[in-house]
């Protein structure tokens, strides 16, 4: 008997699994996103969550391009080390080339939801939208809680997909491009971010906080970088987007911007806790 193919999660599930143009596409989204000002906000949330410091060994989990993974490697120090773990060696290989050789991160293929690390190998961990893509996000948080030390802090962060709302385009248009957005992959999670507190609760870990960060743009490209129903370079074969609506669809965002109307929001949770 063959063993039935789990639901679809989305292209960041396996990204090793996709043709070369492909990859690049997306791994190109997650350096834009990495400069996107609300990312930004984002993650300086996420960095006082974790709280960082020199001589410390920390994971990010799900690395993606390294961006953070650089940035607590410059903070941790030469006394320190930071893992970047990714499930694919792809990106793992994209994010290595990106990387000055002075920085002490080791980067690591892996799942976060098996991690190959001994227990409380860790003085803090992260994973920035990685578990809305992993079919057991519970079982990955455990993991993460399992290799922190105690003392040690676990902080997640992730989108609340289901939080998006426009205004400036037609009512029903905005409904039916989000509502096919919303399903485009059946196991992918778009609840991810209000779930992380109880997550983390489940987990066991203490003084557990949730943060809603709700990212604002306000013109069409400035939202494209961050949500891909919004990008004319996401392809039609991703399904993101009714055939039969998307030019309608890509005039009247156009429109809302040059009116000077177009407003986007998305919510991303940075939750964080303590290894008990
Ligand atoms: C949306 S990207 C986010 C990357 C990075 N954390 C960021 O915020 O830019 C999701 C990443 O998670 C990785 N990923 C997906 N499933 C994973 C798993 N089970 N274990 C580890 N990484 C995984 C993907 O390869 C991808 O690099």
């Amino acid at each position: 008997m063959t063993e039935p193919e789990p639901p679809d999660a989305g292209a960041f599930s396996d990204i090793d699994a996709l043709p070369e143009p492909v990859f690049e596409l997306l791994f190109g989204v997650l350096r834009g996103m990495a400069e996107h000002p609300e990312i930004q906000r984002v993650r300086r949330t996420a960095w006082d969550a974790l709280q960082p410091m020199p001589g410390q060994r920390l994971l990010d989990a799900g690395a993606g391009a390294g961006e953070v993974a650089r940035a607590l490697a410059a903070a941790v120090g030469e006394q320190g080390e930071v893992v970047a773990m990714d499930s694919s060696a792809r990106t793992l290989q994209a994010a290595r080339a990106l990387t000055p050789p002075e920085l002490p991160i080791r980067f690591v293929q892996g799942s976060v939801t098996d991690l190959e690390f001994p227990a409380e190998t860790f003085d803090g961990v992260r994973s920035e939208r990685v578990l809305q893509h992993v079919p057991d996000p519970d079982r990955a948080v455990r993991e993460l809680a399992r290799v922190t030390r105690r003392g040690g802090r676990v902080c997640l962060v992730d989108t609340d997909w289901e939080s998006a709302a426009l205004d400036g385009v037609p009512a029903n248009l905005a409904t039916a491009v989000r509502e096919r957005m919303l399903n485009v992959a059946p196991g992918h999670h778009n609840d991810m971010g209000r779930t992380l507190r109880r997550r983390l609760l489940r987990a066991s870990l203490d003084d557990v906080t949730a943060t809603p960060v709700t990212c604002l743009f306000l013109d069409p490209a400035s939202a494209a970088v961050v949500l891909p129903v919004m990008d004319p370079a996401i392809p039609p074969e991703a399904g993101m987007i009714p055939d039969d609506l998307r030019e309608q669809w890509f005039t009247a965002i156009a429109a809302a911007g040059e009116r000077g109307e177009f407003l986007a929001v998305l919510t991303i949770w940075v939750a964080a806790g303590v290894r008990r």
